[in-house]
């Protein structure tokens, strides 16, 4: 067992709602590798959900911030400094809304300001994060960013809406924001492209049940779940990865270099032996 791989180091943690959230994962995890913790969310969020628990376990401090909010997010990054007494050495972006999901709006329907939205909360807020450290120089030398993402960034996935474009957005500012904050101040700034996750958000996608089903059984190694996602966020905070940047890292047990596997070649005859051609 790997211990104290994050001894000493400093975070911040944006998006654990409930002990369902991978968030929430990521910081127990961080926790227990001797990392301190500053955890954060919306408002609302913390009314809801129990990240008191997080905090009382953890030994954190929960600062609300909207992270549509320059003024929010320059707030918590000042505050995190004069807690920790210092720069910070890593964050996790783990926010993600989309209107149309939560509203069952299909895509081809949405509206300008539902989309706008989407790509505000889950894809904007990471270059918002990113441009308020960077501009507070709130980041240490060789500091880690990480963004929570999925291959629907890459693919279509029915049912996921527009959030397969707040992804592909996310992950195109990891490596134009990671190109700069490597070049000036040594700090990486990556994806992890997770399974599907029985969360609060991932829940909210049309067709959820099935997409976790069939994902699982195309990959390789089924899917990822979010304790294993906190283990390979864990190894970027860590100085294990120093030159690993700008990079979006599968973390679905082989599922995005899948194409058909035994077992759905055999399922797909099986259901065309009684169809006749076309
Ligand atoms: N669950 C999955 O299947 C899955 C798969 C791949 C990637 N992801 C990504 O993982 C991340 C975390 O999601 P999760 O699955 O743990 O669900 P979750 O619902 O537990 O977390 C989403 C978080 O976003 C926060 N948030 C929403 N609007 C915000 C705002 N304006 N300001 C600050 N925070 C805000 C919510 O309060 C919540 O804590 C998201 O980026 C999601 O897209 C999830």
């Amino acid at each position: 067992m790997i211990t104290n791989l994050l001894q000493g180091k400093k975070g911040i943690i944006f998006g654990a709602l409930n002990d369902k959230s991978i968030a929430w994962h990521v910081a127990e995890k961080a926790h227990a590798q001797g990392a301190q913790l500053l955890l954060t969310n919306a408002s609302v969020a913390i009314r809801m959900g129990t990240i008191g628990e997080l905090a009382e376990k953890t030994g954190s401090e929960v600062i609300p911030a909207d992270a549509t909010s320059m003024k929010d997010l320059e707030v918590l990054f000042s505050r995190a400094m004069e807690i920790f007494g210092g720069k910070i050495d890593f964050v996790l972006h783990s926010i993600g809304m989309s209107p149309n999901v939560r509203k069952g709006i299909p895509y081809a329907e949405s509206s300008y300001e539902n989309m706008l939205k989407t790509l505000d909360i889950s894809a904007l807020s990471f270059h918002r994060i990113l441009q308020t450290a960077y501009k507070m120089d709130a980041i240490s030398e060789w500091g880690s960013v990480v963004a929570l993402t999925y291959v629907a960034a890459q693919r279509t996935l029915a049912g996921y809406n527009d959030m397969g474009d707040a992804k592909a957005l996310l992950e195109s500012i990891a490596r134009s924001f990671g190109y700069i904050y490597g070049k000036e101040r040594h700090v990486r700034v990556n994806t992890v492209s997770q399974s599907p996750t029985a969360t609060t958000a991932g829940s909210g996608i049309a067709g959820f049940d099935s997409l976790v089903d069939f994902s699982d059984r195309m990959s390789p190694l089924g899917n990822a779940n979010a304790a294993d996602c906190a283990d390979v966020c864990i190894t970027l905070f860590s100085d294990l990865t120093r030159k690993v940047t700008m990079q979006n890292i599968f973390n679905d047990g082989g599922f995005s270099s899948m194409g058909m596997s035994e077992r759905a070649i055999e399922q797909y005859r099986k259901s065309f032996r009684d169809c006749p051609d076309k």
